[in-house]
């Protein structure tokens, strides 16, 4: 593949990553690594770890800015994070994050998602929220802008919501859950995060849908594996989300606690029943 971006890096041969090899990897049974990155320096370093999928994670809010949540964040910080990102990497498929109140309705998230595509260059948008949602992913995927679902915890509803908590524990919410990862898949989502949920119901769900699961504190059954990349190299002021683990500890070092990811999400070692719900 030729290197030229600014960041001006060798050249690599692997085939980069994409919506189709991504569904593949569903197919054949293999998981999908995936990470958070807000800058090209640790873009190029997860990207020369294998990690398959970049997350520019609304995230970054916490993160980088140092906010209790996620709402502060602007479509400006979100475009602005993913062109680093993308020019830091060769390989890594990119999701950006549509910030809160960036998709009220479908035009708005089409203008907004657009944005993140034509000058992020962002190969594929992530937004929070079921069956309400259903119609913006429609729209989304009807423009050829690919949409990843997230659906369990929602940290752009945690006031409504009343806390970073686990969500789908009691039957009613669990079943709501099924349903509403099944109307994303039909509305043309391509792949959908779980976040802080019950192993059991992240297993049926991921096993319920032909597009990937990413689960974070989800269990170890869905097809693949996010982390905040702070959470893993234990950078993050404060307690550690249970659901998170310091890859640091054994490594010593950033690309080989990455690689440690890599490889304990590929041989389903990570997350173990200490990270799950
Ligand atoms: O913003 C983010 O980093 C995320 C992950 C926690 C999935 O949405």
């Amino acid at each position: 593949m030729k290197t030229d971006t600014a960041y001006g890096r060798e050249a690599r041969s692997e085939k980069p990553q994409s919506v189709t090899t991504l569904a593949e990897m569903k197919r054949k049974g293999e998981k999908i690594t995936c990470l958070t990155g807000y800058d090209a320096s640790f873009s190029a370093l997860l990207d020369r770890a294998g990690v398959d999928v970049i997350l520019v994670g609304d995230s970054l809010g916490m993160v980088i800015q140092g906010y209790g949540s996620t709402l502060a964040v602007t479509m400006d910080q979100m475009v602005y994070h993913t062109r680093c990102v993308v020019r830091g990497r060769q390989r890594a498929f990119v999701i950006a994050d549509l910030p809160f109140m960036s998709y009220p309705e479908p035009n708005r998230a089409a203008e907004n998602a657009a944005r993140l595509l034509r000058e992020g260059e962002a190969q594929m948008v992530k937004l929070e929220g079921g069956r309400i949602r259903a119609e913006t992913v429609r729209h989304l995927v009807a423009q050829g802008i690919p949409v990843c679902g997230h659906l369990g915890l929602l940290p752009q509803s945690v006031h409504q919501i009343g806390g970073y908590r686990v969500q789908g524990k009691d039957q009613q919410a669990a079943e709501t859950m099924l349903e509403d990862a099944r109307i994303l898949q039909d509305a043309g989502a391509t792949l959908l995060v779980l976040e802080c949920v019950p192993a059991s119901l992240a297993k049926k769900i991921t096993e319920s849908l032909a597009i990937p699961t990413i689960g974070i504190g989800a269990g170890v059954d869905c097809d693949g594996q996010v982390l905040v990349l702070y959470d893993l190299l234990d950078i993050t002021p404060g307690k550690r989300p249970k659901f998170s683990k310091n890859f640091m500890a054994e490594t010593g070092d950033a690309v080989s606690a990455v690689r440690a990811f890599v490889d304990e999400v590929r041989k389903g070692r990570f997350p173990t029943e200490e990270q799950s719900f």
